[in-house]
This record gives structure tokens, C-alpha cells and sequence, in this order.
């Protein structure tokens, strides 16, 4: 069996603001992607949604970014004797990175399978041409981090720069709604024209965030990683990506005893994180008892 795997991302602090060229800190999650080549005709199979498509098959944004993977790696039209079967062991549109990780694992399946000997660059870039079609103009973050893993500062051009962190253990908390990674982009796009300078001025207060968080993890202060945390939320409500779901997990988290909680990704649903250490059974048990569903997992290492 020929199977790729990638890894899903966390951002810990820095979203929106990295796609204004801000560095963000982000660290991959233990679990991601697995696309396994089966015998078939070049269909990408997806059995938890139900689907099983063509390249570039209309009105179907997976089958685009299939389509833009083929493309970026020369193989549109070229026959295929495999199927591709996607198996995700991480939330899906939830701003974990899933579509990124499909995309990275795909390459490398596709890479395997037909022998084609890829340079990191071009998975990289056959995994852009498909977040391109997911995301619009991302700032490619998130297929940078399923990637190469572990834990870093990634700047829009410049790419990822390894910490020398240990591996974190975070609570995941689902919102039960999906991010809407495009339209926060948007969103906080038009805001950026409304007002630049106020922006700039809060990209700013993130990025120094983003600086004082990758000093945190780095000495394993997890106190003031959580601070950091709770204050890149605070300047994410002002940017319009949070969302009501978002702001009474994040409050449930902290009371239940977190450092620091925030959203995580896209924004206006997906995700919120928590750093509690020693207390991640009370915080998912008090998220349960509002009605979200969570998980612990580790972030920051590499495949499990
Ligand atoms: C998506 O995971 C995070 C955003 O910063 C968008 C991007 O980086 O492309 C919202």
C-alpha cells in the first residue's frame, strides 16, 4: 500500500495578521491526513464526506484544488491507474489545517506511486495551487506547517524558522460551527481599507504578541503563553473574525482554570485552544457540560 501523511497546524498566536506579512507562531498537531493509492482511474476519494471525484470536476472546490495539484505537478491528463482515498484523523473545516494536510499528503502520494522523484518546493507548491482554490490568497501557513512539523515563527515569503521547543499539550474545543476562513479574510481586508492605520496598529500589538509568545514556549512559560493567548483574542474580537460561540468557550476555558484560550485559524467558528496544564480534564469537562465537543493532543512534535 503507497500511503502519504501529513500533519494538521495550530496557530498558537498571529492569524490574520500573518497574511499581512506578521510573523505568526505555529506548531503542527500529532495527527493529520493519510491519502492512500488504491487501484482506479485518478478518482479522489473522500469516504467520510460521501464523495468521489474527477480532477477540476465542476461546481466542487476539492475537485479544483485535485485538479490545481495535477496542474502544478505536470500530471493534468496524463492516465492514472490509482484512486486516492482521503482518511482524516483531525477535525475537517475546523482551522485545523485539513485542507492544506490533504493537499501536502496527495502530493506526496501522487509522488510515490508514480515515481516522480519531488524536490520539497514542488510539494510545496502543488499544496499552494490547491489552498489558492480552498482560501483565495492564504498566506501559506498552513501547508508550510503539515509540511515539515514541529513548532515555529512563519513569515508570509520567508517561510518557517524552528523553535527549540518542546511539544505542547493544548484542549481543542469545536465550536460545532465551520471556520470561514475566506470570508474573516475578507472581512478584516475591508477593514484594512477602512482604516489602515488603526490596523497597522493593531497587526502591530499581534505581532509583538506573536514575539512575546515565541520567548514563552521557548522557556516553557506557559503563563505567560496563556497571556499572550487571552490578549491576541482580545485584538481578533476587534477584527471582526471571533464569534459568540468562540467568546463563551474562551471565557468557560479560563474560568475552568486555562492560562489562556483564543481562537485559533480562520475565525468566525472552527476552533478555540486552551493552555491548561494539569487542568485540560476540568476545562474539556466544562466545555462538555456547555455542549462542546474537545480533544488533547500535543502540538508542536512531529507524526505520531
Ligand atoms: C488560516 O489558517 C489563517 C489565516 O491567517 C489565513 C492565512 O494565513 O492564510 C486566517
Amino acid at each position: 500500500m503507497t500511503a502519504g501523511q501529513a500533519q494538521g497546524k495550530v496557530i498558537l498566536l498571529g492569524e490574520h495578521a500573518v497574511v499581512y506579512g506578521h510573523p505568526a507562531l505555529c506548531g503542527a498537531l500529532r495527527d493529520g491526513v493519510t491519502v492512500e493509492a488504491v487501484p482506479g482511474e485518478g478518482l479522489l476519494s473522500v469516504p467520510a464526506w460521501g464523495k468521489r471525484i474527477a480532477a477540476g470536476a465542476q461546481g466542487d472546490a476539492l475537485g479544483q484544488a485535485y485538479g490545481a495539484i495535477l496542474r502544478s505537478l505536470a500530471l493534468s491528463g496524463r492516465p492514472l491507474h490509482h484512486d486516492f482515498v482521503v482518511r482524516f484523523a483531525i477535525p475537517t473545516s475546523a482551522g485545523l489545517g485539513s485542507s492544506a494536510a490533504l493537499a501536502v499528503a496527495l502530493a506526496r502520494t501522487l509522488d510515490s506511486v508514480l515515481g516522480l522523484g519531488l524536490a520539497a518546493g514542488a510539494v510545496a507548491e502543488a499544496a499552494l495551487a490547491a489552498e489558492t482554490v480552498f482560501h483565495g490568497r492564504p498566506s501559506g501557513l498552513d501547508h508550510t506547517v503539515a509540511q515539515h512539523g514541529g513548532f515555529g515563527l512563519f513569515r508570509r515569503e520567508q517561510g518557517l524558522s524552528p523553535l527549540p521547543a518542546s511539544s505542547l499539550p493544548l484542549c481543542i474545543g469545536l465550536t460545532g460551527r465551520a471556520r470561514d476562513t475566506r470570508g474573516r479574510v475578507e472581512r478584516v481586508a475591508e477593514l484594512y481599507r477602512q482604516d489602515p492605520d488603526g490596523m497597522q496598529g493593531r497587526f502591530a500589538a499581534i505581532a509583538a504578541l506573536v514575539q512575546r509568545g515565541a520567548k514563552a514556549v521557548t522557556e516553557g512559560d506557559l503563563a505567560a503563553l496563556g497571556e499572550a493567548m487571552n490578549r491576541n483574542q482580545q485584538e481578533l474580537r476587534h477584527l471582526e473574525v471571533s464569534c459568540p460561540e468562540i467568546e463563551s468557550m474562551c471565557r468557560i476555558a479560563t474560568d475552568a482554570g486555562a492560562l489562556g484560550a483564543k481562537l485559533t485559524g480562520g475565525g468566525g467558528g472552527g476552533c478555540v485552544i486552551a493552555v491548561a496544564p494539569g487542568r485540560e480534564a476540568q476545562v474539556q469537562e466544562a466545555w462538555r457540560r456547555a455542549g462542546f465537543a474537545s480533544f488533547v493532543t500535543s502540538v508542536g512534535g512531529r507524526p505520531s
